[in-house]
């Protein structure tokens, strides 16, 4: 087999594949790379109410690449993603309701990612994805000269400080502990397509007033993710969506975060450093 049918879900991101179930997504060997190369054209695939269970997830997962594993959970190639006071790493997703892609802080971040719904919220927990390939390609030539050369510090406090304005001593103790890391404002991946890079860890541009590089990079957030170029998926439960995390921003919409909202996560190893 391998040919998929799929359906673009917006202009610049997403496509649901059409005509995959469990049997198939776990025993059709050419699956896993047709759905990488539809990862790399259309940046999201939605896989709606194909409620996989968590080994099926990775078993899936795998197939595609090596995986990322947390000590933190059961089976350590899913994380847990909600704000259960009893997941032990809820704390580390309270600025999910700002543009990001995972791991700004790792010398080669995730790869991808797949995302489960197994509970979701009666209201709001979209989750929105834009394209960071298109962001990059809608720079004027000026721009994209000016920017050519820049450089942009990521830190996890720039992370935290977004839902944690006043932290405690603790807090900023911990998130100092985080590496901080510099990446290029532009990224010409291998594959010879470029990006850009920034979201919420992105603190400030290297060698320019901090102030004026904040305002740029908040400039290239809004234009990377006006309402035209977002893609928002609503959930139901069952529903499995992978990302690529090297092109793409994503964030969670708001939703009561006193009330139950449970995604399962399987995170594919990155092999490809941003430079
Ligand atoms: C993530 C993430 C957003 C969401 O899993 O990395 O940012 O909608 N999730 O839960
Ligand atoms: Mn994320």
């Amino acid at each position: 087999m391998a040919a998929i049918s799929t359906r673009k879900l917006s202009e610049f991101v997403g496509a649901e594949i059409l005509d995959v179930d469990v049997d198939r997504l776990l025993n059709d060997d050419d699956l896993p790379s047709a759905c990488l190369e539809a990862l790399e054209e259309y940046g999201v695939l939605l896989f709606r109410e194909l409620h996989i269970d968590d080994h099926a997830q990775v078993a899936f997962c795998r197939k595609m690449g090596e995986l990322v594993r947390s000590p933190n959970f059961a089976i350590p190639e899913v994380i847990e993603i909600s704000f259960d006071p009893a997941n032990p790493n809820a704390k580390y997703y309270s600025s999910n309701d700002h543009w990001h892609f995972d791991g700004a802080m790792d010398e080669i971040p995730a790869k991808a990612a797949a995302l489960t719904a197994r509970v979701v919220a009666d209201k709001g927990g979209e989750t929105e994805f834009a394209s960071t390939y298109a962001a990059y390609d809608a720079l004027s030539d000026e721009e994209k000269e000016r920017f050519a050369d820049l450089r942009v510090v990521h830190t996890f406090e720039t992370i935290q400080r977004r839902s944690h304005p006043e932290p405690t001593a603790e807090q900023l103790a911990d998130w100092e502990s985080w590496p901080v890391r510099e990446h290029p404002l532009v990224w010409e991946h291998r594959s010879g397509r470029r990006s850009l890079v920034f979201g919420s860890a992105a603190s400030h541009i290297v060698g320019m007033d901090k102030e004026e590089g904040r305002e740029l990079l908040a400039d290239l957030e809004r234009r990377a993710t006006a309402p035209d170029r977002v893609l928002r998926h609503s959930w139901s439960v069952g529903d499995t969506v992978m990302w690529d995390n090297l092109g793409l921003l994503h964030r969670a919409a708001p939703f009561d975060r006193t009330k139950p909202r449970r995604m399962h996560r399987t995170t594919l190893v990155g092999d490809e450093a941003i430079k």
